[in-house]
């Protein structure tokens, strides 16, 4: 054997025995080398990978979102980055990743990458984590006070979920995130899930609304002054600054104005920020997150948001659904929202009454969570001892603009595939859900307004899992 070859061997020898994931592709993102413990943190087999395109191995993956991909398009390394995906198999994978280009021949480049599987330590930590979260919320239940996490969001409908899974994303990444919904939606949420969630965590998180300040105090405030540059400047470093290491989110970036968006893009593109009116140079450290109520691509045509920035900002997109986009949560959220004001305004509700109900499901929430949060917390401050939310807790106002066009009648159609017995479960439901908003919680009465014994009444409650959980 000639020296080279000995030497490939054990090289080979190596990749094969470590306890590193080492996976390789050329420079059209096709695989040629892949180890044994990469094939056991994503449950492959080697010879399932070698030879094949990376994207039709990893579904969930895009060219955007695969390190891999992004390395042989930049020709830059991404040093220790957390990767989150799912493998073939359907199993979620939590690695260390360092993703590298390397020189195939003189003008081809691929790209390597190693992974160090931490699927368990980060269970564990999660572990920690939730029960942490568990303790704390027994008596803290303010999350503002604490920051949002992922736990905080409400909602099972699948483009909220999506939402969810992207922010998820962002959060193991450093690239700047443009969030779009309208007012109310969730934005300053998902930003600070997004920061809670990333290993920045533990630095800053500073928001500052765009549509707040006049554009020369923005500047001053989001890149620092220098004494002296203009009067009564002060030496005062900028939120650039004073968020490092951590995350900026800049709220509704459409108001800044145009020249302020230039100023800011070059920030962002040559890594450094100088403070008005000052010389030095100071390297950028943070995560920017930006939002918007307004498409951006509208806002763009509008010339409201830079072309150039925009690119910019929107390396990882979220969308947030509007509230009428996502009618199925808002039972969830109202349960949600019930338990926080129960405890903030030491009250004993239960629930809605049959005709809120309604009325919520056919509004269309122009402020989205946050109108639906104040809704229920305003009618909260309504109720004495009663534990049903009903329209008469409503004010005036809110009354006439949701409950005027519903009637309260029990239309009762043939639906696909609905059995009798599901129509007679829902008419009962209705009647027993009625009878015991009109009898503000109270079984015994409710039961002889609906002419069944108490008992009755008990056992169709819990049935229906309609008994208020002690
Ligand atoms: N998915 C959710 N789960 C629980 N609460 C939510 C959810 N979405 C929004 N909220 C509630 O609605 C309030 C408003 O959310 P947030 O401030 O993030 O909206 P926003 O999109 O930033 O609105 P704006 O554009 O007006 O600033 C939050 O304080 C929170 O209480
Ligand atoms: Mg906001």
């Amino acid at each position: 054997m000639t020296m080279n070859l000995i030497y490939k061997s054990i090289i080979e020898a190596i990749i094969q025995n470590i306890d590193i994931g080492i996976h390789v592709v050329d420079d059209k993102g096709t695989t040629v080398i892949y180890n044994q413990a990469m094939g056991d943190m994503e449950g492959l087999q080697i010879n399932d990978v070698v030879g094949n395109r990376l994207l039709d191995m990893f579904p969930s993956l895009t060219a955007e979102t695969s390190t891999l991909y992004r390395v042989l398009n930049t020709k830059k390394p991404i040093l220790n980055t957390r990767q989150t995906y799912l493998n073939k198999h359907g199993k979620q994978i939590k690695t260390i990743n360092s993703t590298i280009p390397i020189m195939l021949t003189a003008s081809k480049y691929g790209a390597l990458e190693v992974a160090k599987d931490i699927t368990r330590e980060q269970e564990l930590s999660k572990r920690v984590e939730y029960l942490q979260h568990e303790l704390a919320t027994k008596d803290l239940e303010d999350d503002k006070l604490r920051g949002y996490t992922f736990k905080s969001l409400m909602g099972e409908d699948d483009k909220f979920q999506s939402s969810i899974s992207i922010a998820k994303k962002a959060a193991n990444s450093v690239s700047t995130v443009l969030i779009f919904g309208e007012t109310g939606t969730g934005k300053e949420l998902f930003a600070q899930s997004i920061h809670n969630e990333s290993n920045r965590a533990d630095k800053p998180f500073i928001a500052q609304n765009c549509a707040a300040l006049p554009e020369s105090l923005l500047e001053g405030i989001l890149f620092g002054t220098v004494k002296g540059s203009f009067t009564g400047a002060i030496n005062r470093p900028g939120l650039f600054e004073q968020a490092s290491g951590g995350t900026l989110l800049l709220d509704e970036i459409n108001s800044m104005g145009l020249q302020l968006q230039a100023k800011l893009l070059r920030v962002l593109q040559e890594g450094y920020v100088r403070r008005v009116g000052g010389l030095n140079e100071i390297p950028l450290d943070v995560r920017i997150i930006a939002t918007t109520n307004e498409d951006p691509l509208d806002l763009v045509q509008k010339g409201l948001l830079r072309k150039d920035l925009y690119y910019r900002l929107n390396v990882i997109t979220l969308n947030i659904p509007t509230l009428r986009e996502r009618k199925k949560d808002i039972p969830t959220l109202v349960e949600h929202f019930i338990k926080k004001y129960n405890v903030r305004l030491n009250k004993d509700v239960w629930y809605l009454s049959n005709d809120v109900k309604e009325a919520f499901l056919h509004y269309n929430w122009p402020g989205n969570v946050r109108e639906l949060e104040n809704l229920i917390e305003g009618a909260m401050n309504m109720i004495n001892k009663e534990h049903i939310i009903k329209p008469e807790h409503f004010s005036y106002e809110i009354y006439n603009k949701m409950f005027s066009n519903i009637q309260n009648t029990y239309s009762i159609k043939m639906e696909d595939n609905k059995s009798l017995d599901d129509v007679l479960e829902q008419v009962e439901r209705s009647l027993i859900s009625d009878a015991l908003s009109a009898c503000d919680g109270n079984i015994s009465k409710s039961a002889e307004k609906l002419g069944v014994k108490r008992q009755t009444l008990q056992h169709k409650l819990k049935k229906y899992g309609m008994l208020k959980e002690e």
